[in-house]
């Protein structure tokens, strides 16, 4: 039993026991208030006075509860951060460790380098490694001969155009594309004539007049060819038709005109050929007699955008020099050679004027720049053949269906 609650004096020592909650001193004030307020006496104001004692040390339990729980995570937090620190610096040696025997693998593979590199020397030149040098030294100077190889002159000819001073249409036989020529070694004045871009007969006519007087090619008199040709890239040359042979193999074939028969093939040996002029796609290696001999121009896929040229040896068809030259494909209807200097004739695709626009000198006399600016007299065609006859100084021309001779203005090539 407590003593009769009458001042609230009594209560002070339980007071500086309790906790120094403020929570809790309100309560306690609250508490004294009720006792000295309503003064209550007997079994009813000694039970609310122990409820609130309960309620009291309830309240005193949990907050101490809390007060323990705070203070352990506290104490876990500090010894988990206190964890990550360490596994960190466990972390940062173990990098330091890998970084350290990275370094000396190094020097090691170093070392053994230059090891090699004494055994090697010690061991003189493996003969493999020589030969590899050596054929790279091959190809270098095929790849330097290519261009750089000075073209030593079978001739003393130094012409190139000036200008087209006349043109002559003599007659419209065959199909739009096509090929008339002389022989243009050594103008005998009989006339071939081989029509369209895939047959195998070729016309032949005595001499010019006979050939414009004709009533169509049948008045001609016919060769057959043992194989149809590809293309209009075919010349007469000494007594001989060259022309490519039709199909994908690029052979090309020396025909004896006199005896009607095949007396020598090879394959063009450049590889992945394409068509040499953009506008006359039927045609991959176009080829040329000058006074120089015999030429073929062409195109490969190595250059693809630029013409090719090349020298042939027209006893055996070997290949004597290649040049790579400056001229593009594109919008190229037809080229032809005169003193070592391949004309390119361009046109649109749109037939306009046909014009020379790109010059290559094998003997680098004439560089592009002095290249005269040769327009050719304005046809509706366009051309696809230009033939030239170093003996005679003409352009034998198959433009549209019409026969055509241009007859050409020449100066030398050290004039300006
Ligand atoms: C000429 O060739 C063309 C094809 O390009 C053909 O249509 C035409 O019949 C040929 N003409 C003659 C006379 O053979």
């Amino acid at each position: 039993m407590r003593a009769f609650p009458l001042r609230p004096v009594i209560y002070t020592h339980t007071l500086t026991v309790s906790r120094q909650s403020p929570l809790l001193l309100k309560m306690r004030a609250l508490q004294l208030l009720v006792l000295f307020l309503f003064g209550l006496a007997g079994a009813q104001q000694q039970a609310l006075m122990d409820y609130l004692e309960r309620r009291l040390l309830a309240i005193e339990d949990r907050i101490s509860m809390w007060h323990e729980q705070t203070s352990r995570y506290a104490s876990e937090l500090r010894e988990f951060k206190q964890q990550m620190v360490s596994q960190l610096e466990g972390l940062d040696k173990t990098k330091e460790a890998l970084r350290s025997e990275l370094d000396t693998v190094g020097t090691r593979v170093d070392r053994v380098e230059r090891e090699m590199d004494y055994m090697e020397t010690q061991n003189g030149a493996q003969p493999c490694v020589d030969v590899d040098e050596k054929l790279v030294e091959q190809q270098v100077t095929v790849i330097k001969e290519r261009n750089k190889a000075k073209y030593s002159k079978l001739t003393d000819c130094s012409d190139m155009i000036s200008s087209i001073k006349a043109m002559k249409i003599l007659k419209r036989v065959g199909g739009p594309k096509g090929v008339w020529t002389k022989d243009m070694g050594a103008a005998n004045g009989k006339v071939y004539l081989l029509n369209g871009t895939d047959d195998n007969t070729l016309y032949e006519f005595g001499t010019v007049r006979e050939f414009t007087s004709s009533q169509g090619l049948s008045a001609g008199k016919t060769i057959e060819l043992p194989s149809a040709w590809r293309g209009v890239g075919h010349v007469v040359y000494n007594n001989h038709l060259y022309y490519m042979k039709e199909g994908d193999e690029m052979k090309l074939i020396k025909f004896d005109l006199q005896k009607s028969t095949v007396v020598d093939s090879s394959v063009f040996p450049a590889k992945n050929q394409l068509p040499a002029y953009s506008l006359n796609p039927e045609t991959f290696i176009d080829l040329a007699v000058d006074e120089e001999g015999l030429w073929a121009i062409f195109a490969t896929q190595e250059n693809e955008k630029h013409i090719s040229l090349a020298k042939i040896d027209p006893k055996t068809l070997d290949i004597e020099q290649m040049w790579d030259t400056p001229c593009v494909r594109e919008n190229a209807e037809a080229a032809f050679v005169i003193c070592g200097t391949v004309y390119v004739v361009y046109n649109s695709k749109l037939p306009s004027r046909s014009r020379i626009q790109c010059v290559f000198d094998v003997s680098d006399m004439i560089t592009n720049d002095d290249a005269p600016n040769v327009y050719f007299p304005k046809r509706y065609g366009t051309h696809s053949s230009l033939k030239y006859s170093p003996v005679e100084q003409l352009l034998y021309a198959w433009d549209d269906g019409y026969q055509i001779l241009y007859k050409l203005q020449m100066k030398k090539k050290l004039e300006v």
